[in-house]
């Protein structure tokens, strides 16, 4: 086991507070951006979208849509140095993943000739699609795998962050709809460096159940 992973991962931890003066270097936010495209997604469907929150203004909208709830999250929209949506198709449709597969087939990992057998992959979104149409749970998980490489990316990178399920999905499609074109964002990440001695959650000791209540090796 490496130490390394097991210390980054303890020190890791949800930031309460952020140093508004400090910013992630552009190096580290290419680093980031890259990470989560290269996120795994079942039968490689990427059903997401990305919105990275970086000048004061789309702050600022961000801001906005706490005004009805979860306004312990607020401070996080201007404090935090970046903040990303993390958006999930709720209709990810057949025509969709065939653009995936074009991708499979142009980046040189799928042979042409094994294209139509790549496309019958989809039977894994339609097990999960409802006479609507609507996958969004499906499609929802594979944005919860994008922020799980996330977290660990930014352990790595001796960055705080926030997850947030405290958002407004509704405001937030209505104040970011031509940036989602078309998806739900029901989670967000505030990302930045912690305003020392105001952040109650930085330096306190990991909370989780113990190995023997979670794991079973057999
Ligand atoms: C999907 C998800 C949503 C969360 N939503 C919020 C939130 O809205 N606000 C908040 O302060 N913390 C939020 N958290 C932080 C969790 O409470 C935190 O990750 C958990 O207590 C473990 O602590 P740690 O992240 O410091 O290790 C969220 C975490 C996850 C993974």
């Amino acid at each position: 086991m490496s130490q390394q992973i097991i210390a980054d991962l303890n020190a890791r931890y949800t930031a309460k507070k952020y140093d508004p003066s400090k910013r992630i270097s552009a190096n580290d936010m290419a680093i980031i951006k890259e990470a989560l495209r290269l996120s795994a997604s079942s039968i490689n469907s990427q059903p997401w979208k990305f919105v990275v929150l970086e000048s004061d203004e789309a702050k600022q909208r961000f801001h906005n849509t706490f005004v009805n709830k979860h306004q312990f999250n607020q401070p996080h929209a201007k404090e935090a140095s970046h903040t990303i949506l993390l958006a999930y198709d709720p209709k990810f449709t057949k025509e969709k993943y065939s653009k995936r597969v074009d991708a499979e087939v142009r980046s040189g990992h799928l042979p042409a000739e094994r294209y139509d057998a790549f496309m019958g992959a989809y039977a894994f979104a339609e097990a999960n699609t409802d006479a609507q149409g609507f996958n969004g749970g499906w499609t929802k998980a594979q944005v919860y795998l994008a922020l799980g490489n996330l977290l660990h990316v930014l352990a790595r990178l001796g960055i705080a962050s926030t997850p947030m399920e405290g958002v407004d999905a509704e405001l937030i499609g209505k104040e970011f709809a031509p940036e989602l074109d078309g998806h739900v964002c029901e989670v967000a990440l505030a990302m930045g460096y912690h305003k020392q001695g105001e952040d109650y959650n930085h330096g306190l000791p990991k909370a989780r159940l113990l190995a023997e209540d979670v794991l079973a090796v057999v």
